[in-house]
């Protein structure tokens, strides 16, 4: 892809360590070997971790800007299968399909974050921009116009768990910035399912904490997380203390905004940026 960097940009990189991560250098064989080696986990386990992607001097501020924000979350606790699918009684009790586990979200929006703040410079960055792109092999990743969604926050506080699931989207870019004093692992079973077989049988086993194909990811602060959770099964288990993670959204193509239905979900309110993207979405005659 294109790499354009102009030296105004490398202000908003202070943060960065690139001595360990040369992402102002795209040419550089520096780079290119780091890349090779994030590219290749995401090929083989569909997770990346890209550690210690954050100086050291700058967690502290990462957590404070991120706890700052923290207590004006929306959360929502429902009942999910790795589906989130209704219940189907046709079906026997032990089936994945059935088994429904209490399931915490709790996100701030975009628009709760200091307008020059750390989170939103890294994340319109153009040089990190493209270094995402190259980790997930695209050619180039846009930020979105969704005026709640470009960069959240999800908050775990002490006790609450994500059930096991698959994620709708393709992939997710996110950063550790508080990290329970225990617990709080993020545990994931690589391509567990696959396009047209959902492999029930070896879900049911990890469900049942009976196999042996579950991955604990230890994530420390200041690592970014590249994961992509179609087809690998995950949790976040409960933990001592609070878990905040700075989450980086991006699309494939220009202008992305949310539903209104899943936003209300997420965030419990949309702006008229939503209103207006639903009703361009509805005359185009798709479904969804
Ligand atoms: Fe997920």
């Amino acid at each position: 892809m294109k790499h354009d960097h102009a030296t105004a940009v490398l202000g908003t990189l202070a943060c960065v360590d690139l001595d360990r991560w040369p992402i102002h250098e795209p040419e550089s064989d520096a780079y290119a070997r780091k890349l090779a080696q994030v590219r290749a986990a995401l090929n083989e386990e569909g997770c990346s971790r890209v550690d210690g992607f954050i100086r050291q001097d700058y967690r502290e501020a990462f957590d404070a800007e991120v706890g700052g924000v923290a207590p004006q979350a929306h959360f929502s606790t429902s009942s999910i299968n790795p589906y989130f699918t209704p219940d189907d009684p046709s079906l026997p009790e032990s089936h994945p399909r059935r088994r429904y586990s209490e399931n915490t979200n709790g996100f701030v929006a975009m628009d709760r974050f200091p307008e020059n703040g750390l989170c939103l410079s890294l994340y319109r960055n153009p040089a990190f921009q493209c270094f995402i792109a190259d980790c997930l092999e695209e050619d180039a990743l846009f930020t979105f116009d969704d005026p709640l969604a470009g960069v959240v926050v999800n908050v775990m506080k002490e006790g609450q768990q994500l059930a096991w699931h698959y994620d709708t989207n393709e992939f997710i870019v996110s950063l550790l910035t508080r990290k329970p004093q225990e617990g709080g692992a993020f545990e994931y079973v690589p391509d567990l399912r696959r396009p047209g077989d959902e492999c029930y049988e070896d879900v049911e086993k990890v469900l049942d904490g009976k196999s042996d194909r579950v991955r604990q990811l230890s994530l420390e602060l200041g690592d970014l997380q590249i994961f992509k959770g179609r087809f690998a099964l995950h949790r976040v288990v409960k933990g001592k203390g609070e878990r905040h993670t700075a989450i980086f959204g991006y699309a494939k193509e220009p202008g992305f905004i949310g539903r209104v239905q899943r936003t209300m979900k997420v965030h419990n309110r949309v702006t008229q940026a939503h209103i207006d993207a639903e009703a361009r979405a509805r005359n185009d005659g798709l479904a969804d």
